[in-house]
């Protein structure tokens, strides 16, 4: 059988963006091995022909995810490099179908390719995001950017809304892009429901979760702009580590300064 892509222009552009992003992941060095992994919620450019596409297999899930019974997903796959996504997304992803039920899927296309072991991860998002939310969020992106996991090493910043606030304070930037601030998790072991669950209770508040000694964790309704979220927070942890070799505690931008721009941005105030 032909790709996927071939027939399905719609679905190209989308695949093509996130291929794009992983070779971004793997550019800033946050994309070792095999680290990190990509969900996108394509059921809105899944065609009746590709819909009824056999399932080269199908696999139970470890949960029920009622809000995404019948969805489409672009999903990367367990073991593949993002420096490879990047290049040939339908040989290190696939796109799966969740069944009726949504406690299963079906691989069906264009290769049988297993998703990431995050997929208990990205799923709980998903459905979350569906029918807690309430938002059109689209897209799970997790990945290891050094420098804000070295930031999760450091117990000041394990306490809740201490990273996240340092991290607005160092650029205003920071503040405007990342509007929702950045949760963190206390270390669970990868790909397990408990650190899908604890990922959920984060999500309330955030869009961005730091995962502790682990990675980053992003969701938005964009690939690019989740990549943008990171991308941003990582700079700000790089002025902060900066400024410390400049030989003192970063003091950052005072509570008033930040405050500056939230009428100004038309930003959510800070609980
Ligand atoms: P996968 O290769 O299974 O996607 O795992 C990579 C990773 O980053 C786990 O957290
Ligand atoms: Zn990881």
């Amino acid at each position: 059988m032909s790709s996927i892509l071939e027939s399905n222009k719609a679905l190209a552009v989308q695949v093509w963006q996130i291929a794009e992003v992983a070779g971004y992941l793997w550019e800033r060095g946050w994309a070792e091995r095999n680290g990190g992994n990509i969900s996108v919620n394509v059921s809105e450019f899944m065609d009746e022909l590709d819909k009824n596409r056999p399932a080269l297999r199908t696999v139970a899930l470890l949960a029920t995810f009622k809000a995404l019974a019948g969805h489409y997903f672009f999903v990367t796959g367990t073991g593949r490099r993002m420096r490879y996504v990047a290049k040939s997304p339908m040989e290190n992803g696939s796109i799966i179908r969740l069944n009726d039920a949504g406690d299963a899927y079906d691989i069906i296309a264009d290769n049988d390719i297993a998703p990431t072991s995050e997929l208990p991860s990205h799923l709980s998002m998903h459905n979350y995001m569906r029918s807690v939310r309430g938002c059109d969020t689209k897209v799970v992106c997790h990945t290891h950017p050094t420098d804000l996991i070295a930031l999760t090493h450091v117990k000041k910043f394990l306490q809740p809304g201490v990273l996240g606030r340092m991290l607005w304070s160092m650029i205003p930037e920071t503040r405007i892009i990342v509007p929702r601030g950045v949760g963190i998790i206390p270390y669970e072991i990868p790909g397990t429901m408990d650190l899908a669950t604890a990922t959920i209770k984060e999500l309330a508040k955030h869009d961005v979760v730091m995962w502790e000694k682990h990675g980053c964790l992003a969701v938005g309704e964009d690939i690019i702009e989740t990549f943008d979220m990171i991308d941003t927070l990582s700079k700000s942890s790089q002025i902060y580590f900066y400024a410390k070799q400049a030989g003192e505690e970063p003091e950052g931008m005072t509570n008033e300064q930040l405050d500056g721009l939230v009428p100004v941005f038309g930003l959510p105030e800070v609980d």
